[in-house]
């Protein structure tokens, strides 16, 4: 598009100030900005700042809310169990299941310079959040005798940079055809008058649309097409920075298949009113998981009992499993989709080209969600609780909550069960907290069980740290 239809499609929107700089830039950057602009759903971006920011808008009310419904903690011994795990491991076998990893988040957070997915997170074998998953589809395949197409959402801030670590570590070592990397859609950022921003002359402040954004990028790049193709019909979906997630857990998988299989979630059971995770409940009725961001507007979910108990507590952690078919179907109406906003500071340029660092929120970011299509299903979805350890530990940041530091505390403390359960000694300081770093690799035991038929009785005194590798124990 010329310049001139440019400018006058943004004029349309009153955002034709974001080309005031046009004559100052070179041939490249001008395509690349014409190119973002073309991107913009203008009319989308101008119905959420109508919407959103000019008046803020009345939260939706609500008469009843309350905890969802969910499925006990699988306990294997339950016939329930046994058949959630024969339908699942039914469906691996067949090849029907596919991995969703979602890493498009631009990790502000962590403040790790590169993809959150290349995070060193490993105490003792360094390797990174992408290994850690890898090595656990390394040991699925090998259990189910199958290939597990593995589709991996990365967005414009990180694509370049994680499809060059796969490279670089030779996928590691699974088959390079086996994995798709797909983009999701970036959206402008607005200031406090609806205005987009631009981050230097030629270039506009954006971000990842959400998690969300998978459903349409799925669609969009061709993914749900390639699914078909193979046949797969269900897609286990979790998110690079939950190091423990259960990758095509046959449980999960059984029990999202026996329950009707649309959308289903694992539930992890909140202890604290804020802790730092969305909310899965019944709103008048209708599934909806509420942001840990939006827990204000609806007071009633940091409410407690007597015992001190959070009574919403059902904390939905982002794993799902989801069908192919339901996909597709919230892209015909993704229009209903709700979108979140949260206000940023956000680095501009201003009127006269120069920088500003904002030490306040200065604008908006729009985003959205992956459990809010939770509202669409059709009938009542899975929830199925978890443990936190060995499932979910989610990193944010460095220390603090949900952070390297207490995913690897966690980590070691429940690795270290697994090693004296199979008689191994480890070191326990005076607390009783693990003394030493500890890490098994997924590719050798992805359970406690599956470690403990593998280790057999081998039992070693260790006073130093503890790898076991892929290959086999190794006290080091
Ligand atoms: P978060 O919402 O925690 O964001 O993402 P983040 O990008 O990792 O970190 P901050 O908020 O900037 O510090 C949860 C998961 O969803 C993915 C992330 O990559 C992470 O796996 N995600 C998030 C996307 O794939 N796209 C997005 O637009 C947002």
């Amino acid at each position: 598009m010329e310049i001139d239809q440019l400018s006058a499609r943004l004029k349309e929107y009153d955002q034709d100030h974001v080309v005031r700089f046009w004559e100052d830039l070179n041939q490249t950057e001008k395509s690349e900005l014409a190119a973002q602009i073309e991107s913009i759903d203008l009319p989308l971006m101008k119905r959420l700042s109508d919407e959103w920011i000019f008046p803020e808008p009345e939260p939706e009310a609500f008469t009843e809310i309350r905890s969802v419904p969910t499925i006990p903690q699988v306990d294997p011994a339950r016939p329930d169990a046994q058949e959630a795990l024969s339908a699942g491991e039914e469906a691996l076998w067949h090849g029907r299941v596919g991995l969703l990893l979602v890493a498009g988040g631009q990790g502000t957070r962590l403040g790790f310079d590169g993809p959150k997915g290349a995070y060193p997170i490993g105490p003792l074998s360094k390797d990174s959040l992408f290994a850690a998953h890898a090595n656990k589809i390394h040991n699925l395949q090998l259990r189910y005798g199958c290939t597990l197409p593995w589709y991996i959402m990365v967005s414009d801030t990180n694509k370049a940079a994680s499809e060059l670590f796969f490279k670089e570590h030779n996928h590691f070592g699974l088959d390079a055809s086996q994995i798709f990397f797909f983009t999701q859609s970036m959206v402008p950022c607005v200031d406090d008058n609806g205005k987009f921003m631009l981050e230097a002359k030629g270039r506009l402040a954006m971000n990842p649309n959400g998690h969300g954004g998978t459903y349409l990028a799925m669609r969009d790049n061709g993914m749900l097409e390639d699914a078909r193709s193979r046949g797969i019909d269900t897609l286990s979906y979790f998110q690079v920075d939950n190091w423990a997630a259960r990758v095509a857990d046959p449980y999960f998988i059984g029990y999202h298949i026996l329950g009707g299989g649309q959308m289903s979630s694992k539930i992890h059971r909140k202890l604290r009113p804020r802790e730092s995770v969305g909310v899965h409940v019944l709103c008048d009725g209708e599934h909806r998981t509420i942001e840990y961001s939006e827990l204000d507007i609806y007071p009633q979910l940091l409410e407690t009992d007597a015992e001190g108990n959070v009574i919403c507590d059902a904390g939905n952690p982002a794993i799902h499993v989801l069908d192919v078919g339901f996909v597709e179907e919230i892209c015909e109406h993704f229009d209903r989709f709700p979108w979140h906003l949260a206000h940023k500071k956000i680095p501009y340029i201003d009127e006269s080209g120069i920088v500003i660092q904002p030490d306040q929120p200065n604008g908006y970011k729009f985003e959205t969600f992956i459990f809010d299509a939770l509202r669409f299903v059709k009938h009542d979805p899975v929830a199925l609780e978890i443990p936190g350890p060995g499932e979910y530990t989610p990193i944010k940041q460095f220390e603090g909550d949900n952070s390297v530091q207490g995913a690897r505390a966690t980590m070691r403390e429940y690795w270290a069960e697994w090693l004296e359960e199979a008689g191994f000694k480890v070191p326990r300081d005076a607390t009783g907290s693990v003394a030493i770093d500890i890490e098994i690799n997924p590719e050798f035991a992805l359970t406690k069980e599956e470690f403990l038929a593998k280790v057999g009785d081998l039992a070693v005194a260790g006073n130093g740290d503890v790898s076991i590798g892929a290959n086999g124990t190794s006290p080091v």
